[in-house]
């Protein structure tokens, strides 16, 4: 028998992606976002498996080990690309779990390869798991994932946690074949969300849809009983610590600020290019703060890292078109000869250039028009041990409801825009200390071991299905 493992984690997307060069080589780079930054620092440290798609198209590479971890290959084809994680994940249940700020759309050939790749990744891990042990499935990619498992094998502990939003009941009804991906979910003992009103949001669907009677925070179905409950994600606090007072980090920050303009005061937005991250919105508002005079190209510069992200799909090629669009209208009615009002970076970046812009940083904007969390925020505010910059966050981000002293605004209304990243920009020092300080203690107190224990002990505490 094949090697097993006591504990499994199962995501759409390896820690790692396998690059393709033009001719041909193959190495690997860190995966975008969230859920890679949170999980990679637990699964290496605790040791396990982790099942995953390595980003490319076509035959699955040999499981192989790294840091610690069991890497497990899924293979998607060409056309699981295109409908599994592009069509249904990406383009129907993304943006309808985001408040549908971009219009969901649906098609029925997609429904077929969710259900197929979400089945491949199920047998994965059945085939992983020792004995009892404990699978952990991630996001809106594989949610149903969990039922499928449990047919395939009772005996495991599963959780599943919702990275993203989980909508209101109205919206996720708008959803063919609604009911299954409730059921998918409702395999698991333990169902993790970011924020307590999304454990609330799917509890009342399971009356609404199902029938079921949840009570606090659980719910019986099948004879087991289905926990749900917030568990708001967290950042590897240590790994930001450390390079924000390594000398050369800080050193590069210097260099940052001096390259562009030693006296101008740096706004940073740090994003995935996607349309749920207020983007437009940001650049509108920055926009008419320089055509209104209330800043200047010479006192204020703004740096705009987009992560690249989901490139094949059509709104994000749309969003990219109007962002770079309106980034080349703003350099062009306001800037100077050497000196741009706006540095437009479409590009991954190592974790140290990241942490060092994060100390360049007078004022960080964060306006996303939904978010399930956001780890920029709590990264930036770890990053600033000197007790000095400005965070400017949505109201409409889950990490909002723990960042209470940021500077916290409604990006949909761009004069609170204005008004917010304007009085960000006038805060004085003691005044940046006396917010920056308890956010900080905030994410320093709850981590993301923390926030992996949290919910790997309530896993175990649920564990109502382990045969005698
Ligand atoms: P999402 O999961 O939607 O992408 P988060 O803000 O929760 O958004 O997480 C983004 C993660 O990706 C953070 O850990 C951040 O440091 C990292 N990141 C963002 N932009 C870049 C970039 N250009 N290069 C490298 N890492 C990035
Ligand atoms: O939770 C946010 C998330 O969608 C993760 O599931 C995902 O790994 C990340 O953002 C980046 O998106 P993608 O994997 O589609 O590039």
């Amino acid at each position: 028998m094949s090697e097993s493992y006591e504990f499994v984690v199962v995501a759409n997307r390896l820690p790692v992606d396998e690059v393709v060069a033009d001719d041909g080589g193959r190495t690997w780079a860190r995966s975008p976002g969230g859920l890679v930054s949170a999980l990679q620092p637990i699964v290496r440290r605790q040791g396990g498996a982790w099942v995953g798609w390595t980003g490319q198209p076509g035959e699955a590479p040999e499981p192989f080990d790294a840091d610690g971890m069991h890497l497990h290959p899924v293979a998607l084809s060409a056309q699981d690309v295109e409908r599994y994680y592009e069509g249904q994940s990406n383009s129907t249940i993304w943006p309808l779990f985001h408040d549908a700020v971009e219009q969901p759309a649906h098609r029925r050939p997609w429904r077929h390869a969710y259900d197929a790749v979400n089945r491949r990744f199920a047998e994965a891990a059945a085939q992983l798991a020792a004995p009892g042990g404990t699978v952990w499935v991630h996001d809106y990619q594989l949610m149903l994932v969990p039922a499928m498992l449990r047919d395939l094998r009772p005996d495991l502990q599963i959780g599943f946690f919702l990275h993203i939003p989980f909508p209101p009941v109205e919206l996720f009804m708008q959803l063919p074949r609604r009911a299954e991906l409730l059921r998918g979910l409702l395999g698991a003992d333990l169902v993790g969300f970011q924020r307590p009103l999304a454990a609330q949001n799917f509890l009342q669907l399971t009356a609404r849809l199902l029938g079921l009677e949840p009570q606090d925070e659980h719910v019986e179905h099948e004879g087991r009983t289905v926990v749900a409950r917030a568990f708001p994600i967290s950042i590897d606090v240590g790994e930001v610590e450390e390079l924000a007072t390594d000398p050369e980090v800080q050193a590069e920050a210097r260099r940052m600020r001096a390259e562009l303009g030693g006296d101008r005061r740096l706004l940073l937005g740090v994003d995935r290019l996607d349309y749920t991250k207020g983007i437009e919105q940001r650049l509108e508002a920055y926009g008419e703060l320089l055509a209104d005079g209330t800043v200047s190209n010479d006192d204020v510069v703004l740096v705009q890292v987009a992560t690249p992200s989901r490139m094949r799909v059509q709104e994000y090629q749309e969003l990219r078109a109007r962002v770079e669009r309106e980034v080349g209208r703003i350099n062009g009615e306001f800037g100077a000869v050497g000196q741009a009002p706006v540095h437009y970076l479409f590009q991954s970046m190592n974790r140290a250039e990241l942490v060092a812009l994060y100390l360049a940083a007078d004022v960080m904007v964060i306006t996303p028009l939904r978010d399930g969390m956001n780890l920029v925020a709590k990264e930036y505010v770890v990053a600033r041990g000197d007790d000095r910059g400005a965070l400017v966050l949505s109201e409409f981000a889950g990490a909002a409801a723990e960042l209470e002293t940021a500077f916290l605004v409604n990006p949909h209304d761009v004069e609170d825009l204005k008004r917010v990243i304007t009085e960000a920009l006038h805060a004085d020092d003691g005044e940046q200390a006396g917010r920056m300080r308890p956010m900080r203690t905030q994410v320093q107190q709850n981590d993301i071991d923390k926030w992996a224990r949290d919910f790997l002990e309530t896993l175990d505490s649920t564990g109502s299905t382990k045969p005698d």
